[in-house]
């Protein structure tokens, strides 16, 4: 792969800095889109590019930066940094250490779709995140790529920095949108969608930080300039792998070549048994599967997704009943109550595999699971409760006899090597 994009710097911590951003090529991108190019050619550009949002659904940037109407007198940018699908650590990587970066991104999105206010909806938990972006945001307004006239253009921007509520549904956008104007998490019904009427019932532009982190460096290298860095894609690897971590490789890299070499695959005596490729909404994965290209349409074809392009691995010593129970247990949780087969299929299914885990099981139980799941599909509000037929639905299919096993013998039959 050609050089990084996105984490080119995120080990060196003058990156923070302005200057050093700017020296680095920085803001050159957010210059050429307000100072050479319309709204609409900036628009084009990211359309081109290809790029797809990077917070779990895969939408197409262009066309939703797009559907924001031209003519609407008061229009907001939403950034979602609430970063709280299991498995996922790459938009706090990115607040941390490149916060201009993002602050780029804004620029360049608010200028697009005309808005003079954005909000960044960070994760509770993110002080430190808020702390770096606050300052950026400072230092960035001190030097005109902030505030009143930017960069010597009559375009003006304000952002504000907003701590999130603490729960996994305000990353949602509807529930994100309900959160930030003061009210619970709880989804809207769509349409309207948030570029029709989204934050205090205006337009609204929302994309998730690493989608907009890479807006500055498709404007500054034009679109194809961004395609011939082979679609740059941030994967958090984590689970039983020798190297966790957030590796930045183009999409379509195999799966096989992201755990065993970049990853540097499983610890010693340990063999690959399953992992989760896009968060732990998406359906699990097994060896047979290694040679997938992770991409949006290989992933599907496998019958999973890319979700957020965290990828949880597991070794041979996992139990895959223990996993699926601790993934419904989650979304049990997390779930706001809004749709009854969410709220009500969640705790049944968890009370089911709760039994079956700990020897307490009858065989009955997994029809039982397999129609709570299909109870659930197609039914619920919002992808939360669509999340779990899938993983319950491959666990079954791969890993049956160790549901079996629960059942027959009361205990779990993975053997740990010695
Ligand atoms: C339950 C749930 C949680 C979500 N959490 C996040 C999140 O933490 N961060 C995020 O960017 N998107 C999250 N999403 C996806 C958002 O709804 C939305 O698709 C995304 O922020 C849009 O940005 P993008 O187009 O740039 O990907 C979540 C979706 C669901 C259903
Ligand atoms: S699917 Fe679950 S989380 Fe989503 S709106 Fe319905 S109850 Fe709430």
């Amino acid at each position: 792969m050609s050089e990084k994009l996105l984490t080119r710097y995120i080990h060196e911590p003058a990156q923070v800095n302005l200057q050093t951003f700017v020296l680095r090529g920085g803001y050159q991108g957010a210059r050429r889109a307000l100072c050479d190019l319309t709204p609409d050619q900036v628009i084009a550009e990211v359309d081109q590019s290809g790029l797809r949002g990077k917070g779990g659904a895969g939408f197409p940037a262009g066309f939703k930066w797009k559907a924001v109407p031209r003519d609407a007198p008061v229009k907001y940018v939403v950034v979602n940094a609430d970063e709280s699908e299991p498995g996922t650590f790459k938009d706090r990587l990115l607040l941390e250490h490149d916060p201009h970066q993002l602050i780029e991104g804004i620029l360049i999105a608010a200028y697009a779709i005309g808005a003079h206010k954005a909000f960044v909806y960070t994760r509770g938990e993110f002080f430190r995140a808020r702390e770096v972006l606050m300052r950026a945001m400072d230092e960035a307004a001190a030097y005109g790529y902030l505030g009143r006239h930017i960069l010597g253009t009559d375009f003006d921007l304000e952002i504000v920095v907003h701590a999130g509520a603490g729960a996994y549904i305000a990353g949602e956008e509807s529930g994100l949108l309900e959160s930030l104007e003061g009210k619970r998490a709880m989804p809207r019904l769509r349409p309207p969608y948030p570029a029709q009427k989204g934050l205090y019932g205006q337009p609204t532009l929302l994309n998730n930080v690493e989608t907009l982190c890479h807006v500055g460096h498709i404007l500054r290298l034009g679109a194809d300039g961004y395609k011939a860095h082979g679609m740059p894609a941030l994967f958090s690897v984590s689970g039983h792998v020798a190297r966790p971590g957030v590796y930045e490789l183009p999409l379509g890299t195999p799966l096989r070549e992201m755990i065993f070499e970049h990853a540097g695959g499983m610890h010693p005596a340990r063999r690959f048994k399953a992992c989760f490729p896009g968060g732990s909404s998406s359906a699990i994965l097994v060896e047979e599967h290694l040679d997938t290209p992770m991409d949006y349409d290989s992933l599907r074809k496998a019958g999973s997704m890319l979700g957020s392009a965290a990828v949880i691995v597991m070794d041979d010593t996992t139990c895959m009943v223990k996993v699926i129970a601790r993934a419904v247990e989650f979304y049990r949780d997390e779930s706001c109550g809004k749709c009854t087969p969410c709220r009500e299929g969640t705790v049944w299914m968890s009370q089911v595999l709760e039994r079956v885990l700990h020897g307490h099981g009858r065989t009955e139980d997994l029809d039982l699971m397999a129609g709570i799941a299909k109870g659930m599909t197609g039914t619920c509000l919002c992808p939360l409760g669509e999340s779990v037929p899938p993983s319950l639905g491959n666990s079954l299919r791969y890993f049956r006899e160790e549901y079996e096993a629960h059942i027959r013998t009361g205990r779990c039959n993975v053997a740990v090597p010695a």
